[in-house]
């Protein structure tokens, strides 16, 4: 069996310095695309544990590479081993490569499976609302943008010229982003600074549908939470809060919905595309992750089955 995640998760955290925390999330309407030459400090992220970081908690490196991948687009397969190798041999001199996660329907899971799958050593984030992506002006996976110690942009574009989406070339005539790389190193000016990618088209996530009835609390919500979530929250546990009433749930609705979408929570670090689990808790991926969207839809209180009047409880 595959090692479980949280051990290779630090590993793959061992890239963000923790202890700094990241402000407000970047502007999402108004973004001014960064031109090549522009100090661009002001890239946020999630990391792998779903908690927002800032571009300078990566710290300071002659170069740092943004990889702008997904999960499931096949150039972006073809190219993961060549990102491993490029960090194996550049990670010395400096560069600091980190893969950033575009896919509308990539979890945190899916990224860090792919991490393991590849042994990649290097962190992956998650540019959640395409934000980074927008800023730098990417539209396809897999393209980099590098930057120098200062964080100014100075190459834009594909890794190499050889893996296109109609056919690929036996070798690449051009390594373009490795190019870059050395002549940013060698502290020269990098000659070819944009390059076009071939790729997959980055699809923003679709807005959440609204429609249908607004589940209750006592009818679609409590169940699940006693089934899934009161064992731990509840008094005289480790967990932070009870999940027991209707103030408790609607109290915490902003979290629930983000831990649940990051799949953070219930806890368990098995990634389904590892086979089946027994005793899985994790949550059926359509009911009862879309019950518990809270932060995108609040639930209404409902009422407690045969006991009018009283002020039910999710769990025992
Ligand atoms: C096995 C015990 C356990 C179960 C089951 C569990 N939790 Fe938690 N939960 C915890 C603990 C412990 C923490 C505190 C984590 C920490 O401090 O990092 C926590 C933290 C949280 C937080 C705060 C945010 C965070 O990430 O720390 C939310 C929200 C949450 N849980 C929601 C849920 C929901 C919703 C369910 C059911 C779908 C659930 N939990 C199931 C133990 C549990």
């Amino acid at each position: 069996m595959k090692p479980l995640l949280p051990a290779i998760l630090c590993l793959l955290l061992t890239g963000l310095a923790a202890g700094q925390t990241a402000a407000a999330p970047a502007a999402g309407t108004g973004t001014t695309v960064a031109l090549i030459g522009d100090v661009v400090s002001d890239l946020r992220f999630k990391d792998i544990r779903g908690l927002a970081r800032s571009a300078g908690e990566l710290g300071s490196h002659q170069a740092t590479v943004l990889v702008f991948v997904t999960s499931d687009c096949p150039l972006v397969k073809r190219v993961m081993p060549k990102l491993v190798a490029l960090d194996a041999a550049y990670r010395e001199r400096g560069v600091q490569l980190v893969a950033v996660n575009v896919g509308a329907t990539d979890t945190l899971k899916d990224m860090a499976a792919q991490a393991i799958d590849y042994e990649a050593a290097f962190p992956f984030v998650k540019d959640e609302d395409l934000a980074c992506a927008t800023r730098l002006g990417i539209e396809r996976t897999p393209e980099a943008a590098v930057f120098d110690s200062q964080w100014r942009l100075v190459y834009r574009g594909r890794i190499d010229d050889q893996d296109r989406l109609g056919g690929t070339r036996p070798t690449p005539s051009r390594r373009d982003l490795a190019m870059a790389i050395d002549e940013l190193l060698a502290g020269k000016p990098v000659s070819i600074t944009t390059t076009p990618v071939d790729g997959c088209l980055i699809t923003a996530a679709p807005p959440v549908e609204s429609t249908g009835p607004v589940p209750t609390y006592h009818h679609d919500i409590a169940p699940i939470l006693a089934e899934r979530c009161t064992s731990c929250h509840r008094p005289d546990t480790a967990a932070p809060f009870e999940l027991l009433t209707y103030e408790d749930v609607t109290g915490h609705a902003e979290m629930i919905g983000e831990v649940v979408r990051d799949e953070r929570m219930p806890p368990w670090s098995a990634h389904s595309a590892y086979g089946d689990f027994q005793n899985d808790p994790s949550l059926s991926s359509g009911g009862e992750a879309d019950h518990l969207a809270l932060d995108r839809r609040r639930p209404s209180r409902g009422h407690a089955a045969g006991r009018p009047g009283r002020r039910a409880r999710a769990g025992p």
